[in-house]
């Protein structure tokens, strides 16, 4: 049966990269990884570029995913990009499909793989998981994220950030992913929520690249020129 293999190559570091999913790099005809816009680099990819099989010739696909929340916009991409997909899996080749962190947190693959087993049950589809951003983070600042019977949420800054509040005050643990732009519209909104300022706060931009940032402080003593600027941040607030 033609398979199709998503790997979870973790959030940076090759060395985080299972066996699993080393061998199943290694063994591939074809390596697809997600880029949002047509020349850039695929982050997914420069995880595992250095361990590429270069006596193989493999062939690398960038798929594009437009950040966009456009209906329109992303229903086409995610009908594009699992026929391009599906079409080199049915073709023959060895096809893998690479994802930051984990594939079922947040991830493209999420609406590839609703595509292919709906519009291709032919395909035998294999899931490698991989380490979750957050989990490397908590790994480098020393925190967990959980213990007892404390409760995490977990907040894309796609989300509705004025309901963050409410969700606050029955969480222990804060975590929040995606665009770091915004992570600065939550501080308040967690004090009010009754995070008090001697909460562990945690954030972290890039990890596992030569620009990380990580900074472990307390919610009393962020400022403006504590938050992250980019895309590729995670922040974790919790209750003391
Ligand atoms: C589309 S989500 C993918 C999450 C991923 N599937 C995971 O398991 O971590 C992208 C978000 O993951 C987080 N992330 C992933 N890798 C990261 C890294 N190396 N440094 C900082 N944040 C990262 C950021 O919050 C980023 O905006």
């Amino acid at each position: 049966m033609s398979e199709l293999i998503c790997i979870g190559c973790g959030p940076g570091d090759p060395d985080l990269l299972t066996v699993k999913a080393v061998n199943a790099i290694k063994n591939a005809d074809i390596i697809a990884c997600p880029i949002s816009k047509e020349g850039k680099p695929s982050m997914a990819l420069s995880v595992v570029s250095s361990i590429l099989d270069k006596s193989k010739n493999q062939e690398i696909i960038n798929l594009v995913f437009p950040m966009t929340k456009d209906k329109d916009v992303l229903e086409t991409t995610w009908e594009r990009n699992s026929k391009i997909l599906a079409d080199k899996v049915l073709s023959g080749k060895k096809v893998v499909y690479l994802t930051v962190g984990d594939p079922y947190l947040y991830s493209t693959w999420i609406y590839l793989h609703k595509k292919i087993e709906t519009k291709y049950p032919q395909i035998k589809i294999t899931v490698i998981p991989g380490i979750v951003s957050m989990f490397t983070f908590a790994a480098k600042v020393g925190i967990s994220l959980g213990e007892g019977a404390e409760k995490i949420s977990i907040v894309p800054s796609c989300y509705d950030l004025s309901k963050v509040k409410e969700l606050a005050k029955n969480s222990d643990t804060m975590v929040f992913l995606k665009d770091g732009r915004y992570f600065d519209q939550v501080i308040e909104l967690l004090k009010e929520a009754g995070f008090s300022d001697d909460s562990i706060f945690a954030i972290g931009q890039d990890l596992d690249t030569e620009h990380e940032i990580v900074r472990k402080l307390t919610l009393g003593q962020v400022t403006k020129d504590t938050m992250t600027t980019k895309y590729f941040s995670i922040m974790v607030v919790k209750r003391v």
